[in-house]
């Protein structure tokens, strides 16, 4: 049975599409935070956009893409490791569990954690938080696989999902922050955001992290540079993004991904260089930008962990970690941390 009703909540509005899928979206509209963000961040001397624009429609489904391109080596040895620690991750979670996870995606990744948990529970109550609308088709077919689960998601900025969940009062939370996201903040904010994390469990409560380590540059930078054009193409996606919302000028052509892994900051940084010197004119927000040849506008960090550095992060931040799993290869680490006692 489908009915939707609506329901107005603080700042959200309650979307209830099935009675064990709901999702709250924030009221007001993305479009003006894209307008306001995007002409401070392309006025500055040294020009950027932030990451979460990647994933409109579009960007979300080359990121779909990339998560399956041989250079990227991420996602597959992230689920190669979730498959393969089933039954232990089973061992620590006793009782009754919800799971919350930050940035979903497409919930490839979360089916792992779903099989422990539904086989485990009589019911499994499921929290993703994700930017991406792509939130609602993924809960869908979670819903459609799984009779047990009951799913209310939150499409909105990681910070504002959890604040959310911080205020949900029930069972204990298992709290999954996988793909290697935390990549894209820099130490220090990372540090805050996993403090926020930690702010929004309890006692308890376990979370689980996955993150990219650092390795070879070559095999970074190809990780972040594939033959096939994917990654130049979800780069360049932000500009076709910005002449769609924000009904600008920008031309493809003018623009070359560049992906280069910095060894002393440990993180692979993404670029969009233009070619030529030329302009741009977005006219939502009128703004005249120019362009240098080999100007860059910087769109993406992504930061790689050494294992002790991921110690002494969870150290700083309230975090135990209970048992840490790496690939034979060691690219790649998914760390379960239990948290300290207030
Ligand atoms: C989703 C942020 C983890 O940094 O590897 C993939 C995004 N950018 N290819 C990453 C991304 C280019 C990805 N994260």
């Amino acid at each position: 049975m489908i009915t939707k009703q609506k329901l107005e909540i603080k700042n959200y509005k309650k979307i209830a599409v099935t009675p064990r899928f709901c999702y709250f979206q924030p009221k007001a509209e993305l479009k003006s935070t894209i307008a306001q963000e995007i002409s401070y961040s392309l006025s500055q001397k040294n020009k950027f956009i932030h990451p979460k624009f990647f994933y409109d429609e579009a960007g979300s489904d080359l990121f779909e893409k990339i998560c399956s391109l041989p250079e990227y080596y991420l996602t597959r040895t992230e689920i190669e490791i979730l498959s393969s620690i089933k039954s232990e991750l089973s061992k620590y979670l006793v009782g009754d569990y919800a799971l919350v996870e930050l940035g979903s995606g497409s919930s490839i990744k979360t089916r792992k954690l779903l099989k422990v948990l539904t086989t485990k529970q009589n019911d499994v109550e499921y929290y993703p938080i994700d930017i991406s609308n792509i939130l609602k088709d993924s809960s869908i077919n979670l819903h459609d696989e799984y009779d047990n689960l009951k799913i209310t998601g939150i499409i909105d900025q990681y910070e504002t999902g959890l604040e959310f969940i911080r205020q949900l009062d029930h069972k204990e939370k298992l709290v999954a922050f996988l793909g290697s996201s935390l990549g894209n903040f820099d130490p220090e904010n990372g540090i805050e955001f996993l403090k926020k994390i930690r702010f929004s469990m309890r006692k308890g409560d376990l979370f689980l992290l996955g993150i990219d380590l650092v390795k070879d540059a070559k095999i970074l930078e190809n990780a972040y540079d594939d033959s096939s054009g994917v990654t130049a193409e979800f780069n360049l996606n932000l500009l076709s993004r910005i002449n769609r919302e924000l009904d600008a000028t920008f031309d493809h052509d003018k623009f070359e991904h560049v992906a280069i892994f910095n060894k002393r900051q440990k993180r692979i940084e993404m670029y969009l260089k233009s070619k030529v010197k030329h302009q741009v004119f977005v006219s939502a927000i009128n703004l005249l930008l120019k362009f240098k040849k080999g100007e860059l506008i910087h769109t993406e960090y992504s930061y790689k962990y050494t294992i002790p550095q991921i110690k002494k992060m969870a150290q700083k931040t309230g975090f135990k970690p209970v048992q840490i799993w790496k690939d034979k290869k060691n690219y790649f680490a998914v760390v379960l941390f239990s948290v300290y006692g207030i």
